[in-house]
């Protein structure tokens, strides 16, 4: 089938799954509609035909779909239309992430043709995964992109498409909270209000940024990379345990990892 609109739908903190899934979109078609669902839902549904094609993008938070991705992902509505599947973690397990993202758009009317899962740096713990996606990941993601492209070209009809069969289990982990908040050191912060403008659930004053609201944070590490002192961090006693845990049982880089749907 010859595809006619490319839309692309992520959300992304730390910006790694939203260089990934730039990469396999440019590599499938160089103009794209991009929708970030970051910070804000779409606002109003987005219906796709047949004959287009959906992107989406989620980093995995605790082996599961972001629950604010999920909740804005539904405004996507399809109408038996292709849809490539990408899933980002920090190198520990992606669990039932996958198998949520398939369900999540399968319920929408759309139809997985191909399912990616990469590796990004650990938003949380920094040096898990530092330097992903390197130049490798990226390749893989043209590569992915590539083959993705061929299975369209062999569809005739969307309902020649056979369900995948992804890792992850039914019912999904319980969605967890992790228990530390980012803090910010008042000594270095100016107040500039970055972290406040781009938090994805406005979880920091502007006035008091040295107040992070732990009800609403999702410890997604955002105000940490895009603070332009470097004010904000992870920090204390659980923190440093937990990292050290982390360096010793998740440091090993593994290895993006792709599944292709059949068509019949
Ligand atoms: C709250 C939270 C939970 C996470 N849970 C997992 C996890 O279960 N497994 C994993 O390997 N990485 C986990 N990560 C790391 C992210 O999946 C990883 O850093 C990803 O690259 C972040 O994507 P982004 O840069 O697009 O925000 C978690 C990160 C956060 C903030």
């Amino acid at each position: 089938m010859k595809i006619k609109n490319v839309s692309v739908a992520y959300f992304s903190a730390t910006y790694t799954t939203q260089k990934i899934v730039r990469q396999i979109a440019q590599s499938i078609k160089p103009s794209f509609a991009e929708y970030d669902i970051t910070r804000k839902s779409v606002g109003e549904n987005i219906y796709l035909d047949t004959n287009d094609l959906l992107i989406v993008a989620v980093p995995v938070y605790a082996g599961r779909v972001p629950l604010k991705a999920a909740k804005a992902l539904d405004c996507f509505k399809g109408n038996d239309t292709p849809a490539i599947l990408v899933a980002v973690y920090g190198n520990r397990a992606y669990e039932d992430a996958l198998v949520e993202l398939k369900d999540l758009v399968e319920h929408n009317f759309f139809k997985p043709i191909s399912a990616g899962v990469f590796i990004g740096r650990h938003s949380i713990f920094h040096p898990i995964a530092m330097n992903r996606p390197n130049g490798e990941d990226l390749e893989l993601a043209t590569a992915f992109a590539k083959e993705s492209s061929l299975i369209l070209e062999k569809i005739k009809k969307t309902d020649s498409i056979a369900s995948m069969d992804l890792p992850g289990d039914h019912p999904y982990k319980p969605y967890g909270q992790f228990p530390i908040y980012p803090t910010t050191n008042s000594d270095i912060c100016n107040k500039c209000g970055k972290c406040s403008l781009l938090c994805p659930v406005k979880a920091i004053s502007k006035t008091t940024p040295d107040h992070t609201d732990q009800v609403r944070c999702l410890s997604c590490g955002r105000c940490i990379i895009i603070c332009p002192k470097d004010a904000r961090s992870f920090s204390g006693e659980l923190y440093d345990e937990k990292l050290e845990y982390f360096l010793e049982y998740f440091a090993k880089p593994n290895k993006p990892e792709f599944f292709y749907a059949t068509v019949e």
